[in-house]
């Protein structure tokens, strides 16, 4: 998912009904109804041999400069359901823009589901398997994984990633980042107020270092300036970067390496086995670190936990939430700050809940949740079906790969009234106001992807981000200018500079 450099209408009234687009009934596995169209009869973008839709895409063609299928456009031409062809021999997807067939699919699918990705992190990983004479069952992790494999693997560690007791393990810890992390802003922030060098880098630093205390046990200080060249830490940075690069080019561009090695492929393999090998450094410290702070009242943390279970599963756990969580936080975070510097009303009524000192923070929250509507870092969520489905009238065989528009979906008025503005308050209006979130479908909204599957570091993200955005907030007056920020889809969406932020001293 994921680097270290590395998309107003009328308020509805409230009289509003909020109809949902299920234009033909849906059912989970259908019973031969021979009434149904086919897949190939699905709407969409007409179809070119070999290269299939992608002109559409490409400069020129009609959904160029749309946001692709993440926008609604694709939803107002073809309708709720629409079929992507693939290209270069890549699978076609059925997109679903309607809230209420996703949920179908995302039910069904919900024993074992298979999320498809991570192809060229999932082939190192069996060959590792492999090589170390692991044995066949060994999950190669949760990323990669499905299956049997996934679900046991997934069920053995849910309960220590899912810990209730996360947020108190881990807050004092966070909070230590966040303070270094403001430090660190002060320190590059040139006369105008702004940061010098990348923002995107600067919020993949503060990920990285706040993912490392829970997945390595300990800190690894690259928020220090001064972090020498050859250090460890500089070292699984750069590997980071170089990682989401190469798997970018090999697991979503057309690319030999599936038939033949490539220098590509060798390249990252390489680049798999020494972040594997770094990772295990990292855990053979914290290992040290553990054994001199025991006491009897010792309270475990995440990677302590994993170890009991085993070296290989701390290793590979680790290396999971490192994957997985550093470019989404990261990602998430420039854009809640942006959506919070382009309305200072907000965050100003932010700012006075922060300095009320109170434990909860309702309106922190919902300024989170809105940046992730308006914003979401993963947009679309997808399944490979294990059995059919009739869904909006058409037969959807075993295999088929579907999407949930997540992106979309959080943008369409019927779910979201006036759906491209900053409204943090949606999240805590009452039934009788028409932006009551509640009136949206419950599958309109899932920023971290559903069921069995879901995002198993959602509360990590939630604490580590809550922690983060209220020291900002707390410290700097954050301002924009210039145009909109944007976001584009790769693997994730990232977010694209130019970062026209200003961070002024908060006068206490
Ligand atoms: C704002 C930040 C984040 C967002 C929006 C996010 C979102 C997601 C989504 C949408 C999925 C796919 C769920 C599905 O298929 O239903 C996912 C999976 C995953 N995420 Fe996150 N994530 C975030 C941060 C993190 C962090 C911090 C970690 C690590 C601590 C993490 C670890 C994972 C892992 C390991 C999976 C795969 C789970 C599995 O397949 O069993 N994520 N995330």
């Amino acid at each position: 998912m994921h680097s270290v450099k590395r998309s107003g209408l009328m308020l509805a009234t409230a009289t509003k009904q909020f109809t949902r687009s299920v234009a033909v009934s849906s059912s989970v596995v259908t019973n031969g109804e021979s009434n149904l169209k086919s897949l190939m009869e699905i709407p969409g973008p007409s179809s070119l041999p070999v290269i299939g839709q992608l002109h559409h895409f490409m400069p020129g063609g009609s959904l160029y400069k749309t946001d692709g299928v993440n926008s609604t456009v694709m939803y107002e031409r073809y309708g709720p359901i629409v079929r992507v062809a693939g290209f270069f021999g890549a699978p076609s997807v059925v997109l679903l823009y309607d809230a209420e067939a996703a949920s179908q699919v995302l039910r069904g699918e919900n024993l074992m589901p298979t999320r498809p990705g991570f192809i060229s992190l999932g082939y190192f990983r069996n060959n590792y398997r492999k090589q170390n004479g692991l044995p066949p069952d060994a999950p190669t992790g949760l990323l990669t994984e499905h299956g049997e494999i996934w679900k046991k693997f997934r069920s053995t560690v849910n309960p220590i990633l899912l810990h209730l007791k996360t947020s108190e393990l881990y807050t004092n810890s966070l909070t230590r980042v966040a303070e270094d992390m403001i430090e660190r802003m002060r320190t590059i922030r040139n006369e105008k107020n702004m940061l010098e060098g990348n923002f995107d880098v600067e919020m993949n630093l503060w990920a990285l270092e706040s993912i490392a205390v829970v997945a390595l046990g300990d800190r690894l200080n690259c928020l220090d300036p001064n972090l020498p060249e050859e250090s460890p830490a500089k070292k699984l940075l750069q590997m980071i970067h170089d990682i989401f690069k190469i798997s970018e080019k090999l697991d979503f561009k057309p690319s030999l390496w599936r038939y033949v090695s490539t220098p590509n492929y060798r390249k990252a393999m390489k680049l798999y086995d020494d972040q594997m090998n770094l990772s295990k450094h990292f855990i053979a410290e914290a290992v040290k670190t553990f054994a001199s702070k025991k006491t009897s009242t010792h309270e475990k943390g995440i990677l302590e936990k994993l170890l009991d279970i085993d070296e290989y599963v701390a290793v590979t756990v680790a290396n999971d939430l490192i994957f997985a969580g550093v470019d989404s936080t990261a990602n998430t975070m420039t854009a809640i700050l942006y959506f919070l510097a382009k309305n200072p009303d907000k965050q100003k009524k932010l700012r006075e809940e922060i300095l009320t000192d109170k434990e909860k923070r309702p309106y922190l929250r919902a300024c989170i949740k809105e940046s992730m509507r308006l914003m979401p870092v993963v947009s679309i969520n997808v399944r490979v079906t294990t059995k059919e489905y009739n869904i909006l009238g058409y037969k959807l065989p075993k295999d088929t790969y579907v999407a949930s528009m997540h992106k979309a979906l959080c943008k369409m008025e019927k779910h979201f009234p006036e759906p491209e503005k900053y409204i943090p308050e949606r999240w805590l209006t009452e039934k009788d106001d028409p932006l009551f979130h509640r009136n949206a479908h419950p599958f309109a909204f899932t920023p971290f992807g559903f069921g069995t599957r879901m995002c198993i570091g959602r509360r990590i993200a939630e604490l580590e981000m809550e922690i983060f955005l209220a020291k900002v907030v707390e410290n700097f007056e954050m301002e924009w200018f210039g145009p909109p920020m944007e976001a584009r889809m790769r693997s994730i969406n990232y977010t694209i500079g130019p970062y026209n932020f200003i961070f002024k001293d908060v006068n206490k």
